[in-house]
């Protein structure tokens, strides 16, 4: 078998064009520009490529978009100074803090200190906990996206049976719980799990965001799966190029699995795209307002009071 690509790239830029679609119409309908603050303190490499790219894009749909870059060495209560202010300010909808944060600064403190109701990530546990109880939520952006990529593939998830690998609060742990409200069986696996191999070949879906290069070889996969590979890792080729490279072995994985995520261009850019889309949720519901899609024209929404 040689396993269809999902291109992640195309399904994001899609979405985007919708949240674009969004914007104008809440821009015309009630002059409402939605605004993204994103903050980044320090300059590690990879955070500093990410938070540029989530602003471009935010201001790429026609967001006002802020972007606050912060010493490594700034303080946690000046950080804590911005947040307030961000959450008062009426023109921003959505804030998010990039992580890893530097290890003087406490994560929780900090992502506790968002509005809730501006917190674009889903990472506060205000929404943690709505989302575990099936409450309308902001959802983080990770999981959103990678529930689109296969329904790309499978609309009907009820009934599958599905691992996911890694159980961060960015990814897995969300992810799970959006799984099971889709109907699957859903095991929650890490790099400890005894049998990870067997279990894997008992799913219809496999989901590695284990943060661990070419963890899920070919024959730990169910021929015709589905294989979603959330893992961002730099590793050096045989010609000693720098690379990024997912947590499945791509190749291998090809030859067993129906569909398969590269990386680059499969779950990163769901990523950014679900930031933008909770961006104008946020806009949307803080203002007490719903975008409805009409049954004529599904991609064209009006604003119900
Ligand atoms: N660091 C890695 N992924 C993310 C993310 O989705 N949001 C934030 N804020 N930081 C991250």
């Amino acid at each position: 078998m040689n396993a269809i690509r999902i291109d992640g790239k195309a399904i994001a830029e899609a979405l985007r064009a919708r949240v674009a679609r969004d914007v104008a119409l809440l821009q015309a309908e009630c002059n409402v520009i939605p605004g993204l603050a994103v903050v980044l303190v320090g300059k590690d490499p990879a955070s500093s490529v990410y938070v540029k790219t989530k602003a471009k894009q935010a201001q790429a749909v026609g967001f006002n978009s802020r972007q606050f870059l912060l010493p490594s060495n700034v303080g946690e209560a000046e950080l804590l100074e911005l947040i307030e202010e961000l959450n008062t300010n009426d023109a921003i909808d959505g804030i998010l803090v990039q992580l890893p944060l530097p290890g003087h600064i406490n994560r929780w403190r900090v992502l506790e200190a968002i509005n809730p109701a501006k917190d674009v990530d889903g990472f506060h546990p205000y929404n943690v906990g709505r989302l575990a109880a099936g409450r309308p939520a902001l959802v983080p952006c990770t999981p959103l996206g990678v529930v689109h990529l296969i329904k790309t593939v499978v609309s009907d998830l009820s009934g599958l049976n599905v691992v996911v690998i890694g159980r961060s609060n960015i990814v897995g742990k969300p992810l799970a719980i959006l799984l099971g409200d889709a109907g699957c069986t859903v095991t929650g696996a890490q790099l400890q799990t005894r049998n990870l191999p067997d279990l894997c070949r008992n799913a219809d879906i496999v989901v590695a965001a284990a943060g661990c290069a070419g963890l899920v070889r070919g024959d730990w996969l169910k021929a015709g799966s589905i294989v979603i590979d959330v893992g961002i890792n730099r590793a050096i080729d045989s010609a000693g190029t720098a690379k990024l490279v997912g947590d499945v072995a791509f190749a291998e994985a090809s030859e067993r699995a129906s569909h398969i995520t590269p990386v680059p261009g499969g779950v990163g850019p769901m990523t950014v795209a679900y930031l933008l889309a909770n961006t104008v949720d946020a806009a949307v519901s803080r203002r007490g307002l719903s975008l409805v899609p009409t049954p004529d024209a599904p991609t064209l929404c009006h604003l119900a009071p």
